[in-house]
């Protein structure tokens, strides 16, 4: 990777992968207005640098369900790794694990649980649930996750059917018969997580029935993936939940909703305190991160750029990708006078800029 630009990475991503995996990762729902304005709203806030303080030594060392990491950056969901690269999530877990981040396995992983599990066995892993009608299955994967050190199961909760892409549409995805769903044995891949039609099939029929359960049954903590209004939130944290992670699904469902930044504000405030937050859609820059944080965030979480790194360089790509926005995020925590990320409070930003 020679370029710290994540746009230039995605067009020689683009280059490299085959139409079908490229469209899968950059597509959007519908018009794509929500995967744009994830991007834009953070670029619309401001920041209120302060001047004269102490920065000579700044940490990015975060406290998260207990564990103390060295950065506030983590790796978001996302199905089929191997799509991307030959070695798959094993890749993106072992350079998840060199940055110090949090990798959250999907469920439609094309390596399995216990194969992640050994990239290093120590290091910050998370799993994300989808709930599946079976219940038995749900209780094989949770039981497993945690027989192999995940120590969370995110319950993406945005995506009870598909949503529809003509981009993706456009360029359906045709997987090599070695890539397959790792840890649902039987199931073939999809041929895309979008759906042209509504069949009115509901593919993850999750209710508030389903958290309880699940909180209750879970050995490992419980996080809400795909919340964006300020009461869902406070239900899950009443349901049990111990985290609520901020998100649209990075555009991919539901078109037109909220961006994640303006969603974030609201939440925090329902929230006030009773729950760490995390927010993931469009963070692009340090100052994305300084502008999550400020608003009410504990850390973020990032998908694209880490697809593009993946494709790149595998694990190397996946790193550079994460040492490069801790960079950056250092850097803007300098500029703005925090040394701490427990420094940067809602006054360090602003919807006015002064137009
Ligand atoms: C190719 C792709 C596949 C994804 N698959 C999943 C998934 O299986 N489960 C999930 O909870 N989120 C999934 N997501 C959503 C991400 O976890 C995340 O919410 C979003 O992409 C973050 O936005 P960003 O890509 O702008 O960083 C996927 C995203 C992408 C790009």
């Amino acid at each position: 990777m020679d370029s710290a630009d994540f746009d230039a990475q995605e067009e020689k991503a683009r280059a490299k992968l085959s139409p079908g995996a490229y469209a899968f990762a950059a597509a959007g729902a519908d018009d794509e207005i929500t995967l744009a304005d994830n991007i834009a709203a953070w670029r619309r806030l401001r920041l209120r640098p302060r001047v004269l303080n102490d920065i000579t030594s700044i940490d990015t060392g975060v406290s998260v369900l207990g564990m103390r990491l060295k950065t506030p950056i983590m790796v978001a969901p996302f199905g089929r790794h191997k799509l991307f690269h030959p070695e798959g999530e094993r890749a993106t877990a072992r350079g998840a694990a060199a940055a110090g981040a949090v990798f959250i396995l999907p469920t439609t992983s094309t390596v399995s649980i216990e194969d992640v599990a050994v990239e290093p066995a120590t290091a910050p892993r998370w799993f994300q649930l989808y709930l599946p009608p079976a219940r038995a299955l749900t209780e094989n994967l949770i039981d497993r996750a945690a027989a192999a050190g995940f120590r969370a199961v995110v319950l993406t909760v945005d995506q009870p059917v598909y949503g529809s892409s003509p981009r993706a549409a456009r360029s359906p995805l045709a997987p090599s018969p070695d890539i397959r769903n790792a840890n649902l044995p039987g199931q073939p891949i999809a041929q895309n997580s979008y759906q042209a039609d509504y069949s009115g099939r509901v593919t993850f029929p999750a209710t508030w029935r389903d958290l309880e359960w699940l909180v209750r049954r879970s050995p490992i903590d419980v996080l809400v993936k795909g919340v964006l209004r300020g009461d869902d939130a406070m239900r899950c944290v009443e349901a049990g939940a111990k985290a609520i992670i901020v998100s649209n699904h990075g555009g991919r469902h539901l078109d037109a909703t909220l961006a994640t930044a303006d969603a974030l504000q609201e939440i925090a405030a329902a929230v006030a305190g009773k729950s760490a937050l995390y927010v993931d859609g469009g963070i692009r820059r340090g100052t994305d991160i300084v502008k999550a944080i400020a608003l009410g965030a504990r850390a973020v979480l990032v998908a694209r750029p880490v697809i593009w790194g993946l494709a790149l360089d595998g694990s190397q790509g996946v790193r550079a990708v994460l040492d490069h926005l801790r960079v950056e995020l250092v850097r803007s925590m300098a500029l703005c006078g925090a040394a701490r990320l427990d420094e940067i409070g809602g006054d360090l930003v602003t919807r006015s800029n002064g137009l």
